[in-house]
């Protein structure tokens, strides 16, 4: 086993983001090849309503994945498929926009406030207009993998010869939440070739030969089989993840992501047609 070496730390810039969130963009700047197949990662969390609940109104998506997982609060949504719903403290939402969806997503007032993540997966040219597809997954049918000084939550792809309750994502990424006791440490697979992150968002860990990471520390490995981590003194909470590249071009303007320019004008030209979505349960589309 070859464990990776830290290739970038990354630190996330405060934005704001739909109708006014405040959020961390940790990546997601237009870098594609060094994230592929991953695109974009928010870290929202406030405990000011102000800060949050504006939300994201009705909007598009075209071409990729978005991944929402909530550690705190609650965050109420929609689609043109007809789903509809809350998701609350532990929860995860795995929605394939594929051909089309319009959705929203309403953060809800909470005493804790609204912490939690959003990872864009990109989606391969051959599915990049598959159908859309919606998986709501409960905190409580995530498995959680007891290791030595903590456990592993694992959302997608296995871990311990666990499978987490994705699993049929065309690329089969691997997306797990590590919560690791103070001094513990743990070393997990990340295949030759495929790109692997880690974001700490609670506590700090060491990784890769790079300095100690604290909360709002990402880090992009470099090449190898594994990926070591070790916790700091009041412990670390971090999610990681892992995918194989899809090495293709990417052309992105604002919520959709395809291949070329020509797709995107296409898109947007839909979008202001009203014949964006290809397949719903509910049409939400505003005509007006
Ligand atoms: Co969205």
């Amino acid at each position: 086993m070859k464990s990776r070496k830290v290739a970038a730390a990354v630190r996330g810039r405060r934005t704001m983001d739909g109708a006014g969130v405040r959020l961390t963009r940790v990546f997601g700047f237009g870098d594609t090849a060094s994230f592929d197949p991953f695109l974009l990662l928010d870290a929202f969390g406030s405990d000011k309503a102000e800060e949050y609940i504006a939300g994201f109104p009705w909007h598009p998506h075209r071409g990729i994945e978005t991944v929402t997982y909530m550690l705190e609060g609650r965050v109420r949504h929609g689609d043109s498929m007809g789903n509809s719903g809350e998701i609350g403290p532990g929860d995860l939402q795995w929605m394939t926009a594929g051909s089309g969806i319009i959705h929203e997503e309403m953060p809800q007032v909470s005493p804790r406030g609204v912490h939690g993540f959003q990872l864009w997966v990109n989606l391969p040219k051959s599915h990049k207009m598959s159908d859309p597809a919606y998986r709501g997954v409960l905190a409580s049918e995530l498995p959680h993998v007891p290791v030595e000084g903590g456990e592993v939550l694992v959302i997608a792809g296995s871990f311990g010869g666990v499978a987490g309750p994705i699993a049929d994502i065309v690329r089969s990424p691997t997306y797990l939440d590590l919560h690791l006791d103070s001094g513990a440490s743990l070393e997990l697979d990340a295949p030759a070739g495929e790109t692997a992150f880690l974001y700490v968002y609670a506590g700090s860990l060491s990784s890769g030969g790079a300095e100690e990471a604290g909360a709002g520390s990402g880090l992009l490995f470099g090449e190898g089989d594994s990926v070591s981590v070790a916790a700091g003194a009041l412990g670390a909470r971090c999610i990681f993840f892992r995918g194989r590249p899809l090495g293709e071009s990417v052309a992105w303007r604002g919520p959709i992501v395809m291949n070329t320019e020509a797709e995107l004008d296409e898109a947007f030209d839909e979008i202001r047609r009203g014949s964006f979505v290809k397949k719903r349960g509910v049409d939400r589309i505003s005509k007006s």
